[in-house]
């Protein structure tokens, strides 16, 4: 080993490195962490030719300096959702191998039958929420009550997470998309385990919504009020990989999505509206498409990529609608407006309404500003007293 000029010994390295004498003093030096910005990375990588990839866990690590006074108590509940998601996933996937499909053979509160997958996607949520320790209660479409959370881990929890678990339940036995819907609020109680009243906020108030969509590939989208990105499972490494930054839902479309199964049972304005997409009208680029699957996150998503808008309206068999507010509803409402799109209960902003039950219903029309306005439209202008 050699000497540098003020006598200290030089490092032997194997590297480009070796030529550069580095004294002890500066191998000791620390060097202050710095975390870079997404394209601070890109410039970084660009020249070595290597395929850019920014993983959810990066992205919330960067984005975190959009909540100047959070301590990462959010980025660390959104990473355990998209840990559990990626397990769900996995048993999604295979539902096809394993006896896992088909009926438990018990009903959900909702008087629903439940499918096996709902339960363990159910499970999978609860337990990496209450083991994450950011989460103060817990609501799902598949639990009758609210599940206030008392754990060690959780005496400084200051968020509620609201889900319906497995979304599009009826879809898994013939292979088509489902997915999972997650709403997040901060508390409104001062501490302990989480009441009711935390979970009964009006839907403006979400600090984080989001959905997973297990289809042909597997997506999550989230917002935190700062816009919407979306992320696709690479299953080759197993991480969720920023693929759509920054959604903005097309001010107008050419896609409705309602079923028209139930055309008989719904109010006047909705069925005129449905006539008025059939209509051929050359320079509104009528007719629409009609497209339909049947879970609502795969519709939503497809509508928030394409444009176009989603309908569950009151029926004469469901008077309050089908879909529920709390953990259906005000999430993907707050994704639409993020990305630039609008949510109606057909006359009110489905983020005003004012929760009074945990599986309240809603009608519900979401996707594109213009053709959601077009359904208010409709709506007030064919009335049907008498018809809720
Ligand atoms: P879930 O599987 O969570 O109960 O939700 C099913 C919902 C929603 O995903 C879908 O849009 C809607 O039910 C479909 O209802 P219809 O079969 O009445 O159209
Ligand atoms: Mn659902
Ligand atoms: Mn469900």
């Amino acid at each position: 080993m050699g000497a540098t000029p003020d006598g200290l010994p030089v490092q032997q390295q194997h590297s480009i490195e070796e030529t550069i004498p580095v004294t002890q003093a500066a191998a000791k030096q620390v060097h202050p962490v710095k975390v870079l910005s997404w394209p601070e990375k890109l410039t970084l990588i660009k020249p070595m030719n290597i395929q850019p990839i920014n993983t959810l866990g990066q992205f919330i690590i960067e984005r975190q300096s959009e909540f100047p006074y959070s301590k990462g108590q959010l980025s660390r509940l959104l990473r355990d959702i998209g840990i559990a998601s990626k397990i769900v996933n996995r048993e999604v996937n295979k539902a096809g191998l394993v006896n896992i499909l088909g009926d438990t053979g018990e009903t959900n509160i909702q008087g629903e039958k439940v499918k096996k997958l709902d339960l363990f996607a159910n499970e999978q949520f609860k337990a990496a929420l209450i083991a994450g320790g950011e989460c103060c209660v817990f609501a799902s479409e598949e639990e009758e009550d609210i599940l206030p959370i008392e754990n060690p881990v959780s005496v400084d929890a200051k968020y509620v997470v609201m889900i319906d678990p497995l979304d599009g339940s009826s879809n898994i036995d013939v292979n088509v998309s489902v997915g999972t819907i997650f709403s997040i609020y901060r508390r409104v109680s001062e501490n302990g385990p989480g009441l009711l009243s935390d979970c009964l906020q009006k839907g403006m108030h979400q600090v984080a919504a989001g959905y997973v969509v297990y289809g042909s590939s597997t997506m999550l989208v989230y917002t935190t009020g700062h816009g919407v990105n979306g992320f696709t499972l690479d299953p080759s490494i197993g991480e969720f990989c920023l693929s759509h930054p920054n959604i903005r839902i097309p001010e107008d479309g050419k896609i409705y999505s309602v079923n028209e199964g139930n055309y008989i049972h719904f109010p006047q304005g909705i069925k005129k509206y449905i006539k008025y997409c059939q209509a051929y009208d050359e320079p509104s680029s009528r007719a629409y498409n009609s497209r339909y699957i049947g879970s609502m996150v795969a519709d939503f998503h497809r509508n928030l990529l394409k444009g176009g808008v989603f309908i569950y309206p009151v029926t004469g068999k469901a008077p309050k609608g089908k879909l529920r507010l709390c953990y259906e509803c005000n999430p993907l409402a707050f994704v639409v407006e993020q990305a630039g799109g609008k949510a109606s209960d057909g006359y009110h902003r489905i983020l005003e309404i004012e929760p009074t039950d945990l599986h309240q219903r809603t009608p519900v029309v979401l996707g594109s500003k213009k053709m959601v306005e077009k359904v208010e439209w409709f709506l007030k202008e064919f009335p049907d007293p008498g018809f809720f």
